[in-house]
């Protein structure tokens, strides 16, 4: 029998959970799946902070300016335009829900400078703001009679309208999301739930490559399931690379925020030469694909398994205050901010593609809404400007709610009843050992073939390759009883496929996407879009 709800919210960081509250608020029934508990997520683990204009020296069109700009002419204007105008309204939200930003000794609001950003207008909490953040949306989530949250539930597959008729051939019409299949990790049983509508805010994608800084869920759940589903997906070949992860030899990439460099780190080759004069007039607070390249360049030339960043200028005071995080994650691994250098390395850290939406969060399939890091707006284009994705996150969160109590009204007809998730001819798997092989392989291929710096030949080794996995994988997902590194390596796998597809079809070097066999731009600048599944 399946569960049925009005909506459901697949996700529990900030895009997940802030539409939650707001169409709780409206008086719909929801239910959050989530695949570990609540917490784990991209969000909790953001550093730096949110960016919006709330000084009174700042305007909202130089924060416009400055995401365009660092957007490399593939930004959609009206959404940024929209998006950014939005943002000081979702701030005194976050903060009417209790997020403490900190604040100056007078009294003022702490205001952090990053990467690519002309003003100091990044909100923090410290160096916790995604912390601060997740908890406060926590708190008000629990106090939510209408809200059943369904943690250790991994959505695995959209149900349609036009699943249940059959594949048919040709002809999209009449077609909408009627709910999803979820496995309950803890029963290993696959539950149906069913809503009239459904958001996917299931976050990003770093977990397909070797390196990163995103934690264990990140595995583009969201982006697969869409796709499978026929859903529009577009512009994945924009994979933002941090300039700065610790550096550690077991292969940890724990974030370094570039807030540090806004504070007045500096970066150093292995001689303890600052560089990043030699590559932008904006130093070392350039937009993150030029210091990630700058970074990837030096590294090459001196054969070094790193660079330095040196954090010794600012003071251990202030190191203390605004950064305890760093500062506490340093001292474990031996380094002391204000005498050592921190070992730093470029890792994958931001999707700047995924599920397309408009500016109501709507995707191409009716009922289906994506927000957050699954979603693609059109406000990063080819590369994000610091700061702007817990805005982005929350703010299309508030839009995708009033856009959904709109559909509910419009009285969408109810599905009576959704057939039951069939196992087949299942047995348990006794070749986990190929599982987690293929893992580290795609993971290994997608680091060293669809990287920072690209050539055709390196993403048609990497499809080849890709697509063996794939067809391994599929051995299994029709044999075997599904578990949760099956259905990750599956979709983890679609989504490799989306990147690469989408970076082959684009003969340009653009923002995040620099390619060797075509250093130049075009003149005019178009999104890509993944093949249709
Ligand atoms: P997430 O917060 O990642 O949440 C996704 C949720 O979906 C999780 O609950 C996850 O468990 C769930 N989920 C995924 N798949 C499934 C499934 N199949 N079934 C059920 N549940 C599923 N951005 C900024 O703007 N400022 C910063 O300072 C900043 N710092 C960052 C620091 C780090 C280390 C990282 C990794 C990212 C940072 N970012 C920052 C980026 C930002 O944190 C993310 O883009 C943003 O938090 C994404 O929010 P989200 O709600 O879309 O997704
Ligand atoms: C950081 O603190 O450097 C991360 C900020 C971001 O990803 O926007």
């Amino acid at each position: 029998m399946a569960k049925s709800f009005d909506v459901i919210v697949v996700g529990s960081g900030i895009a997940g959970l802030s539409f939650a509250l707001k169409v709780a608020e409206a008086g719909h029934k929801v239910a959050i799946i989530t695949k570990k508990n609540s917490a784990e997520s991209n969000t909790n683990y953001a550093q730096g902070g949110i960016a919006a204009v709330t000084s009174a020296t700042d305007f909202v069109e130089m924060h416009v300016a400055d995401t365009l700009n660092a957007g490399d002419g593939l930004c959609d204007e009206v959404a940024v335009r929209e998006i950014l105008h939005d943002g000081p309204k979702s701030i005194d939200e976050l903060i009417r829900l209790g997020v403490a930003f900190s604040q100056l000794d007078d009294g003022r609001v702490s205001l952090g400078k990053e990467g690519g950003h002309t003003k100091r207008r990044i909100l923090h909490v410290q160096d916790v703001t995604g912390k601060a953040i997740e908890q406060a949306l926590l708190h008000a989530i629990a106090d939510s009679e209408r809200i059943d949250t369904f943690e250790h539930h991994f959505a695995v597959e959209l149900i349609t309208a036009e699943k249940l008729r059959g594949a048919k051939k040709g002809g999209k019409s009449g077609n909408r999301v009627l709910g999803l299949y979820a496995l309950n990790t803890n029963t290993e049983r696959v539950e149906t739930f069913a809503a009239a509508s459904v958001l996917l805010a299931t976050g990003g994608i770093g977990q397909v490559y070797q390196f990163t800084t995103n934690p264990m869920i990140a595995t583009g759940d969201g982006i697969a399931m869409a796709h499978r589903a026929g859903v529009e997906v577009r512009n994945m070949e924009f994979i933002q690379f941090h300039p700065t992860a610790f550096f550690s030899p077991d292969g940890d990439r724990f974030l370094i925020s570039e807030a540090v460099r806004g504070e007045g780190a500096i970066l150093r080759n292995m001689a303890g030469d600052p560089f990043m004069q030699d590559y932008d007039k904006r130093k070392d607070l350039a937009p993150r694909d030029i210091v990630a390249r700058a970074i990837d360049l030096e590294m090459k030339q001196s054969g070094a398994r790193h660079v330095w960043l040196d954090t010794r200028e600012i003071g251990l005071k202030h190191l203390h205050e605004r950064f305890p995080n760093i500062y506490a994650h340093c001292a474990r691994r031996g380094i002391s901010l204000e005498k050592d250098m921190i070992p730093v390395v470029p890792a994958a850290h931001y999707l700047c593609g995924g599920v397309k939406t408009n500016l109501d969060g709507e995707t191409s399939l009716a009922g289906l809404y994506a927000c957050g890091e699954v979603a693609c707006t059109g406000l990063h284009g080819a590369n994000r400007l610091a700061s702007n994705s817990l805005l982005e996150a929350v703010v299309m969160a508030n839009r995708g709610a009033v856009a959904v109590n709109n559909y509910l009204a419009e009285k969408v007809p109810k599905q009576s009843k959704l057939p039951d998730w069939k196992d087949g001819d299942v047995r348990d798997s006794d070749e986990r050992v190929v599982l987690s092989h293929n893992w580290e392989e795609l993971k290994r291929t997608l680091w060293d073939y669809v990287g920072i710096v690209r050539t055709t030949k390196r993403l048609e080794r990497a499809r080849t390759r890709i697509q063996t996995l794939e067809s391994e994988i599929n051995d299994y997902y029709w044999n075997f009883k599904v578990d949760e590194s099956l259905l990750e390596l599956r979709n983890m796998i679609l989504v490799a496929q989306l990147i690469i597809d989408c970076a082959l079809q684009r003969k340009e070097s653009r923002g995040l996407h620099f390619t060797l066999d075509y250093p130049k731009q075009k003149k005019k600048a178009k999104d890509s879009l993944a093949e249709p599944s």
